[in-house]
C-alpha cells in the first residue's frame, strides 16, 4: 500500500520526508513525490518509479522548507505515471494533498466540479478531493479546517490524508477513515505524520493514532487540535511506542525477509512470553481473559483473515477443533463481507492480521459487529485499526515485519492460536492434564527447534539452485500441514513469481496429478506423526509419473528419504505443533529461489505489505 509522510517544525522537512518514504518503501508502491512550502511558495516534486528516482529528480531543485508532505503511491485510480503521482494540487495551486485509500464517489464529485469549471491534471480520485476542498473553501468562504471537514462529509470511501496550504504555511491538516495514519509528537510545534510508526520512531516515541473520521489540526503556536467530521472536539490520546529503531533496520542481513526468517526463534518465544506457566501448568492469554467463557460457549468460531493470515487461521481451525472441540470455520474476509453470511450473537469472530490495517478484514469485523458477534483480534501491530476495532485480542509480539512476504508473523500467529486452543481446552477440560502438559512443554521447546532448523539453510540453498528455473511447483500436505502447503506455495509465488499451488495431498488424485511430469517439482510435507503412510502413497503416485519430490520429513526418517529426490529434515514434534517447524524450510526455499532469480524479495512487484484498499 502507499505511504504517507508529513512534517511541520523547525528542521528542514525534505530530508525527513525522503527518509520517511524510504522507511515506508516496504509497503509497496509505484511512484513517489513531495511538496514543500518555502518563502510562500508551494514546491512540488513527483515521479513515477522509486524514491531513489525522486531523489535524483529533485537533486538540483530548491527543496528548502520546514513544512512538507511526502507520498509513495500504490495506484488504484489512474495508471502509475508522473502526473498521477501524489501530492496533487488544487486548481489554484494553493492547496496540496497526499492520500492513501479510495474515494469511491470520486466520479460523481468530479463531474459536479467539472461543471463548476474545475480542470483536472490527473486521472486520480485523490485530485478530486483537493479540488472539492478548494471549491468548498471558496464557495462557502470558510477556513481550510472547515473546508476539509465539510468535504470529508461528502466523501464515500477510505482515506488517510494530509493537506498543505500555501496561504497557511504554518499548518498541516490530517484526517483518516479506514486507512492508517499516526502522528508523532516532536519538540514544541513539531509533528511527524506517517502511515505507520516506522518513519517516526527515530524522532519520537510519543504518538497519536487517529481514529476513523477524526481530523487533526497541527498549527505552529497552537496545541494540537482534534475534531471529528461532525465538528465535535476529541481529546488526543497520546501513547508511547514500544517499537525500537533497530527493529526496523536490516541488522547486517541482506534483506528484511531473511532477517525476519532468522528472527523466528526469538519472535516465537516473544509470542509465548508470559502466556505459559509450566510450574503451575497454566496457559493464559490475558487479552482475552474476560471473553474466554464467551468463546467457550460460542456456537461457532469464525476466523476471518487474508493471505498468509488466512493460512494461519486454517491451522487455528485444526487446533481449536482438535483441542477445544469448538466448531470453527475459516473465511476469506473479502468473501465473508459480501456473501450475506449468517452471523448471530452466539458467534465469536477471530480476526487475524499482521498489519492490523487490511481493508477486507476490517470490513468483515464491521459486518460481524453490526450483527452482534463478539470480535477477538490477533494482530502484530500495536494500536492498529483492527486491534482497536475488536472487543479483545492478543498481540503476536513478533516485532515489526518489514518484508512484504510474511514469515515471522505467520509463525507468531500460529503460536498464539496454539496457546488459545490450549487455553480453551484447559478451561473446557477437553484435553487430559497429561496431554495438556505434554503439549505445553513441547510448545516451549519450539524456539530452540527452530534455531536448530535454521542451520539447514545451506542444504536448502543447494535445492533452490536445482529448481530456480522451474515454471510451476506443487505443494502437498495433509492435516495440520495442509495449510503449510498453501503457505509454502504463496511464499514462492509472491517473491519468485513462479506459479505454485498448495493442495491437500489426497486431493492431488482429483486433478492436479495430471500436471505431474519431470518438469514439475512437488514439495511434500511428510512428517512422522501426520497421516504418514498415506502421504508416502501420494509420493509414490508422483514418482510413478516422473515427478521430482522435495520432501519435508521428521529427523531420522528413512522411508521417504529412500524415495524422494531431496529431503529436508525438521526436528520431531507433536503433529499439531509441526507447522511451526515445517514452514521454515519452505520460507527459506522461496527466499533462495527468489534471490537466485534476481527478484526483489522485500518489495515484490505489484505487492503491498498492508492492503488497505479493496
Ligand atoms: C503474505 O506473505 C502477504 N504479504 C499477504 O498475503 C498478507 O498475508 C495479507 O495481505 C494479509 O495481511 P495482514 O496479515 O496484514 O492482514
Ligand atoms: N486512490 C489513490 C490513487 O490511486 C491513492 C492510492 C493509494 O492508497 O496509494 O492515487
Amino acid at each position: 500500500m502507499c505511504g504517507i509522510v508529513a512534517y511541520i517544525g523547525k528542521k528542514e522537512a525534505y530530508p525527513i520526508l525522503i527518509k520517511g518514504l524510504q522507511r515506508l518503501e516496504y509497503r509497496g508502491y509505484d511512484s513517489a513525490g513531495v511538496a514543500l512550502i518555502h518563502n510562500q511558495e508551494l514546491n512540488l516534486f513527483k515521479k513515477q518509479g522509486k524514491v531513489s528516482e525522486l531523489i535524483s529528480f529533485a537533486s538540483d531543485k530548491d527543496t528548502s522548507g520546514t513544512i512538507g508532505i511526502g507520498h509513495t503511491r500504490w495506484a488504484t485510480h489512474g495508471a502509475p505515471s508522473d502526473r498521477n503521482a501524489h501530492p496533487h494540487f488544487s486548481g489554484n495551486s494553493d492547496l496540496a494533498i497526499i492520500h492513501n485509500g479510495i474515494i469511491e464517489n470520486y466520479a460523481s464529485l468530479k463531474a459536479e466540479l467539472s461543471q463548476r469549471g474545475h480542470q483536472f491534471s490527473s486521472d486520480t480520485d485523490t485530485e478530486v478531493l483537493i479540488h472539492l476542498i478548494e471549491d468548498i473553501r471558496i464557495k462557502a468562504g470558510v477556513d481550510l479546517e472547515e473546508a476539509v471537514r465539510i468535504a470529508l462529509n461528502e466523501v464515500v470511501g477510505a482515506y488517510a490524508i494530509v493537506v498543505l496550504s500555501k496561504k497557511n504555511p504554518d499548518m498541516l491538516i490530517a484526517a483518516k477513515k479506514s486507512s492508517p495514519l499516526v502522528i508523532g509528537i516532536g519538540e514544541t510545534d513539531e509533528y511527524y505524520i506517517a502511515s505507520d510508526a516506522t518513519p517516526i520512531i527515530e524522532y519520537t516515541k510519543n504518538v497519536l493514532y487517529l481514529n476513523d473520521e477524526e481530523i487533526a489540526i497541527l498549527k505552529k503556536g497552537e496545541e494540537l487540535r482534534l475534531i471529528n467530521i461532525k465538528n465535535q472536539p476529541k481529546v488526543p490520546y497520546i501513547q508511547e511506542l514500544e517499537m525500537q529503531l533497530e527493529a526496523i533496520e536490516k541488522g547486517g542481513f541482506d534483506h528484511f525477509m531473511i532477517k525476519e526468517i532468522f528472527e523466528q526463534p526469538t519472535s516465537i518465544k516473544n509470542s509465548m512470553r508470559g502466556r505459559i506457566d509450566l510450574n503451575k501448568g497454566i496457559v493464559s492469554l490475558g487479552g482475552i481473559r474476560e471473553y474466554k467463557q464467551k468463546i467457550i460457549n460460542a456456537e461457532r468460531i469464525i476466523i476471518v483473515a487474508c493471505g498468509t493470515s488466512w493460512h494461519a487461521g486454517l491451522v487455528g481451525e485444526y487446533l481449536i477443533e482438535d483441542f477445544a472441540r469448538i466448531p470453527v470455520e475459516v473465511e476469506y474476509a473479502s468473501e465473508f463481507r459480501y456473501r450475506n453470511p449468517i452471523i448471530t450473537e452466539s458467534d465469536v469472530v477471530i480476526a487475524i492480521s499482521q498489519s492490523g490495517e487490511t481493508a477486507d478484514t476490517l470490513a468483515a469485523i464491521k459486518l460481524a459487529k453490526e450483527k452482534g458477534a463478539t470480535i477477538i483480534g490477533i494482530c502484530n501491530v500495536v494500536g492498529s485499526s483492527i486491534s482497536r476495532a475488536t472487543d479483545a485480542g492478543s498481540y503476536t509480539h513478533a516485532g515489526p515485519e518489514i518484508g512484504v512476504a510474511s514469515t515471522k508473523a505467520f509463525t507468531a500467529q500460529v503460536t498464539v492460536l496454539s496457546l488459545m486452543a490450549l487455553s480453551l481446552a484447559q478451561a473446557k477440560g477437553s484435553l487430559s492434564d497429561s496431554k495438556l502438559r505434554q503439549l505445553m512443554v513441547e510448545l516451549s521447546t519450539i524456539p530452540e527447534k527452530v534455531e536448530k532448523l535454521l542451520n539447514t539453510d545451506n542444504q536448502i540453498k543447494a535445492i533452490a539452485e536445482k529448481f530456480k528455473n522451474a515454471r510451476n511447483f506443487l505443494y502437498l500436505g495433509r492435516g495440520y500441514n495442509f495449510p503449510v502447503a498453501l503457505e509454502g506455495a504463496l511464499k514462492l509465488k509472491e517473491i519468485s513469481y513462479i506459479h505454485a499451488e498448495g493442495y491437500p495431498a489426497a486431493e492431488m488424485k482429483h486433478g492436479p496429478i495430471a500436471l505431474i511430469d519431470e518438469e514439475m517439482p512437488v514439495v511434500v510435507i511428510a512428517t512422522k506423526h501426520g497421516n504418514y503412510e498415506k502421504v508416502v502413497s501420494n509420493i509414490e503416485e508422483v514418482k510413478a509419473r516422473n515427478g521430482k519430490i522435495i520432501a519435508i520429513v521428521t529427523e531420522g526418517d528413512t522411508e521417504v528419504k529412500a524415495i524422494a529426490d531431496y529431503t529436508i529434515e525438521v526436528p520431531e514434534t507433536d503433529e499439531a505443533l509441526s507447522p511451526l517447524l515445517t514452514t521454515i524450510p519452505l520460507q527459506l526455499l522461496s527466499y533462495y529461489i527468489a534471490i537466485m532469480r534476481g527478484c526483489n524479495v522485500d518489495q515484490p512487484r505489484n505487492l503491498a505489505k498492508s492492503v488497505t484498499v479493496e
